[in-house]
């Protein structure tokens, strides 16, 4: 797979090169964690064979964690889900094309059928999905589980910073 990366633990996968400006998110939050990723276009409706070569290697290439994200009728993160064992993230993406604001997407994603879930996250919710990924290794990992409770601390304080300054004014 391109810009892929030997150690990378989870892989961040987009229907398409204009899910960036969004994905990115996703991208920017695994980097400040210290979380190896790798990133890169899969279609499943204009790949279908790149996505089953994907999801069927992701496990054997050391993934723990997939993020993929899809506008439209968005069935990337469902379909590598139906094919892998590891836990798929899904972000629903509101593309510029989209004539129902990222809805579509949304739909596609969080309606799973038993025993195939997907983690789904807000519409254009790729921050949320990093987040969620890191958790997920976390559980296994001390060292990123006190990187994600600075992350919630740091949260925590800026909105009590927020309090002290309206309270102030
Ligand atoms: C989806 O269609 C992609 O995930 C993207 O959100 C949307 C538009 O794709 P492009 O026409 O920009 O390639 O499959």
């Amino acid at each position: 797979m391109s810009k892929a990366h030997s150690k990378a633990l989870v892989g961040i996968i987009m229907g398409s090169d204009s899910d960036l400006s969004v994905m990115q998110g996703a991208a920017d939050l695994l980097q400040g964690m210290g979380v190896e990723f790798e990133m890169t276009i899969v279609s499943a409706h204009r790949t279908p064979a790149r996505l089953y070569e994907y999801a069927q290697s992701a496990q054997e290439r050391g993934l723990k964690v997939i993020i993929a994200g899809a506008g439209g009728a968005a069935h990337l993160p469902g379909m590598v889900a139906a094919i892998t064992p590891l836990p798929v993230v899904g972000v629903p993406i509101k593309s510029a094309s989209s004539a129902l604001n990222g809805e579509d997407a949304l739909m596609s994603i969080v309606q799973m059928p038993p025993g195939v879930p997907v983690a789904t996250v807000a519409i254009n919710g790729a921050h949320n999905a990093g987040v969620l990924a890191a958790q997920i290794l976390a559980v296994a990992d001390t060292k990123l589980a006190d990187k994600v409770r600075a992350y919630k601390s740091a949260m925590e304080q800026t909105v009590l910073d927020k309090a002290t300054k309206m309270e102030g004014a």
